[in-house]
């Protein structure tokens, strides 16, 4: 028997490892390892995973496929949580389970197993991904089966079959990283009347309060809702994102702290670091301001919230995400231009854009004198649109006792 896990080198997969074996005849394990930008995590990870018990270990370079089919498909949507949350766990994981399925094809294994707790919304992600391309796949999913209950306790497990832990039981919250953010859930955090202790979680950036005194400027150019050019300089998906963390970071942008709505039902309370993300969010949406005529422009808000929707869900591939896509992209056309952002302190202030598909027209605007508007058609414009209005008004004034 062999079995395909999904292996980070985290507490939970680390110990699922003797377990599988202990718990499943001995099983193979192959372990599998997606790297979405989560760097140092990396680090010594086939060595770790080989003396855990698992018979070999693949790390699959998603990066680039991260960007380009899931990161920018979504900011183009200008998808979200609940208004707030740039779902950087959410997106990583459709790619992940449909990878984890092409290498549990290829070996032959009999199942795939992975460390989510039965508590959350990444099982759901996984086993909705795994069953798009592998319906009938058995799934092991070790926290619904064993009796460890707390992080404590599989601390203890870990030490008890000699497992080498990074982390220590006081910074032990639980984390997601990778190149878009990095999430911190868990501890302290549990109870929302807690303030965090940004000063011992933050890792991507600091503090508004630590940003510098002085604004760092940049222009952002964008490419059909694509940023293409940061400074004038053309880069890539991975590099674009990468500097814009560090740039974002350092001025203490991104830092969200929100009580979420999980799809397994209950509230839960996160730590949220997208620096990068947020920038390229605000400067797409800016964009599409000028870009989009206002019929698409509203609509396109309800489909940003679908698809956040959506994506928080699981519900990557599906006939809907796949249609609200072909929107997305449609709209997107036009979304060209350049964006020039003011960074301060945590704040994003808008300094400037321009597009050769610029739907705004100055000469209409403007308060001087042009001969394309022309004033007095407006006295009839609003005698048809308030004509409801006027007609309610004079029924009530008929019917007043
Ligand atoms: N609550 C966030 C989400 O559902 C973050 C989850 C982090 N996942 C993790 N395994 N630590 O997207
Ligand atoms: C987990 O429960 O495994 C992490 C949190 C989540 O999936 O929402």
């Amino acid at each position: 028997k062999k079995v395909i896990l999904a292996y980070s080198g985290g507490l939970d997969t680390s110990i699922i490892i003797p377990w599988l074996k202990e718990n499943y005849n001995n099983c193979e394990v192959v372990a599998v390892s997606a790297d979405v930008g989560q760097e140092s995590e990396l680090d010594g990870l086939e060595e770790k995973a080989i003396a855990t018990g698992a018979s070999k270990l693949y790390i699959l370079d998603l990066k680039d496929e991260f960007v380009e089919d899931y990161i920018y498909p979504c900011m183009k949507a200008n998808a979200v949580y609940e208004g707030v949350y740039l779902l950087g766990t959410a997106f990583a994981r459709p790619l992940i389970g449909q990878k984890l399925v092409e290498i549990a094809l290829k070996e032959g294994a009999d199942a795939i197993c992975h460390g989510c707790t039965g508590k959350g919304n990444d099982q759901v992600r996984f086993e909705l991904a795994i069953k798009a391309f592998a319906p009938d796949m058995p799934i092991i999913a070790p926290w619904r089966e064993w009796d460890i209950k707390s992080r404590d306790e599989e601390i203890d497990y870990a030490e008890s079959h000699n497992i080498p832990l990074k982390i220590n039981r006081e910074t032990n919250y639980s984390k997601d990283k990778n190149l878009w953010h990095l999430s911190h859930e868990g501890l302290d955090l549990e109870d929302p009347m807690n303030e965090p202790m940004y000063d011992k979680i933050l890792e991507m950036g600091v503090t508004p309060e630590k940003a510098p005194d002085t604004p760092t400027y940049i222009t952002l150019t964008f490419e059909k809702g694509i940023p293409v050019a940061l400074n004038g300089e053309k880069l890539g998906g991975q590099a674009m994102v990468k500097k814009l963390n560090e740039i974002g970071g350092a001025n203490g942008i991104g830092i969200i702290d929100m009580v979420e709505n999980r799809l397994v039902g209950m509230k839960s309370r996160g730590v949220y670091e997208t620096p990068g993300g947020t920038i390229l969010y605000k400067a797409h949406e800016l964009l599409e301001t000028i870009c989009l005529d206002k019929a698409t422009q509203h609509y396109k808000q309800g489909v940003a919230q679908k698809f956040g929707e959506l994506l928080y869900d699981g519900q990557w591939f599906t006939p809907l995400r796949e249609a609200l896509s072909a929107f997305v992209d449609k709209t997107s056309e036009t979304v060209t231009g350049e964006v020039k952002l003011k960074l301060y302190k945590g704040n994003i202030i808008p300094a400037g854009m321009n597009s050769p598909y610029t739907l705004y027209s100055e000469q209409i605007a403007s308060f001087g004198e042009d001969d394309s508007y022309d004033q007095n058609d407006s006295a009839g414009f609003i005698n048809l649109y308030g004509l409801p209005i006027k007609v309610k008004a004079q029924m009530d004034a008929k019917t007043k006792k």
